[in-house]
């Protein structure tokens, strides 16, 4: 609930997205908050007052002098007793109106009046938004501080046509309501924080690679809840089918050596949490042409060569972060092999973890670690990949600020 006690006050406009604010104004009210909806006349055309009224379980207010309302000073009341406006869609002209301080209906007015942070969701034909006047509008938005999320890149839904001008998926929507209206503190703010995640490939030739089982699902979840107590984050991803984590700055490498040269380009660092499973080996010179399977009369031999250990690297760093906390997946010996690390690689912390197949933990979505300090050893329950980030979070928290 992390919008509880939350206002948003939703205006919609008219474009073909409005259908997408019906499931918006779910997900917002899912999250604990108060919707109160205004439409554009032209929205109307899209979506019914009647049922963007029954999603939000509120009156729409739609026109501008409303009898009851304007004793009450109606659209000042509005525009005031809120937490944030959300214009979603945001059309061109409606941004055009807001651009150039027009106010001739409900909406616009709104706009004008409010002292409460915009946030703005375009959504239009990618020719549209592409065009000088719009672009104009859009840069003089947000110097007068307004707040954008998107249009992101996609199929147009009337027209089939490709480019930009999809208004953004509404649970991103709601995910930036919740950042500009997060009042939590923020107890790494000014910090920087470096991550690896997920496993690396190491070519064997142009089509084949070595590799192992991460997802990167750990890593990233760190590097999200660094992101959300206010570090400033760069994660460093082997590849992996996730999503890049919001307001995090993701770079894509492959191999382990390239890992390690982003991650040393990324110093300095206040934090750093390597938790990617890099391969130990690569293949020592591997081919630039795909390999014959007859050309060896049988199977080729692949010498392997160590790679670089980069937890061990910024571990002994002139400029070693902070904190270093690296990860070791094992399957015997957990805790003692934990703690030889930990001297090995001149790291703070070893979060280890038994990746025996039979605890589901590589590539799952839960995780039990032990974390090894040079002062102990603490074992944390099996709980949700999300919460160990968390907790991880809080205990890096209380070491660079206790
Ligand atoms: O020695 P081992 O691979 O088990 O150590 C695991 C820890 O070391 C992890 O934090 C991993 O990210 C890091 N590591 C590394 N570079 C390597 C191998 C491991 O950064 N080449």
């Amino acid at each position: 609930m992390a919008l509880k006690n939350k206002r948003i006050l939703l205006i919609i406009s008219g474009g073909i997205a409005a259908y997408k604010s019906l499931d918006l104004i779910r997900r917002l009210r899912e999250r604990g908050a108060t919707v109160i909806p205004v439409m554009t006349k032209a929205a109307e055309e899209f979506v019914t007052a009647l049922s963007v009224g029954a999603l939000a379980a509120h009156k729409v207010h739609i026109e501008l002098f409303e009898r009851d309302d304007e004793v009450d000073v109606g659209h000042i009341r509005l525009a005031r007793d809120c937490d944030l406006v959300l214009v979603a869609p945001a059309t061109a002209d409606l941004m055009g109106k807001m651009a150039n301080g027009l106010a001739n209906d409900l909406a616009s007015t709104i706009l004008l009046a409010t002292d409460r942070p915009v946030l703005l969701a375009p959504a239009m034909n990618p020719k549209m938004w592409s065009q000088p006047a719009v672009s104009r509008n859009a840069s003089q938005l947000m110097i007068d501080g307004a707040h954008f999320i998107g249009p992101m890149r996609g199929e147009m839904a009337e027209s089939g046509e490709e480019g930009t001008g999809r208004m953004a998926e509404p649970l991103d929507i709601v995910a930036e309501v919740e950042t500009l209206l997060d009042t939590d503190p923020k107890p790494l703010a000014g910090k920087k924080a470096i991550v690896t995640s997920g496993p690396t490939h190491e070519p064997i030739d142009p089509v084949r690679y070595i590799a192992n089982r991460s997802s990167g699902t750990q890593g990233h979840a760190i590097a999200a809840a660094l992101q959300r107590a206010g570090a400033d984050v760069t994660l460093v991803s082997g590849p992996v089918a996730l999503a890049d984590p919001r307001g995090v700055k993701t770079v894509h490498v492959e191999r382990a050596e390239e890992m390690r040269d982003a991650v040393l380009s990324a110093l300095p660092a206040d934090i750093a949490v390597m938790v990617a499973a890099v391969a130990d080996w690569r293949v020592a010179s591997a081919s630039g042409e795909k390999i014959k399977k007859q050309a060896h009369g049988g199977v080729p031999m692949l010498p392997l060569t160590e790679n670089p250990d980069i937890l061990k690297t910024i571990g002994h760093h002139p400029k070693r972060p902070k904190l270093v906390i690296g990860f070791a997946a094992e399957t015997n010996d957990v805790e003692e092999n934990g703690r030889a690390k930990l001297t090995r690689k001149g790291a703070d912390f070893i979060v280890a973890n038994d990746v025996s197949a039979e605890t589901g933990i590589m590539g799952g979505k839960r995780n039990q670690v032990s974390v090894i300090g040079h002062d102990g050893v603490e074992h944390w329950p099996d709980m949700d990949k999300g919460e160990v980030a968390e907790r991880l979070v809080a205990m890096i928290a209380s070491r660079l600020n206790g």
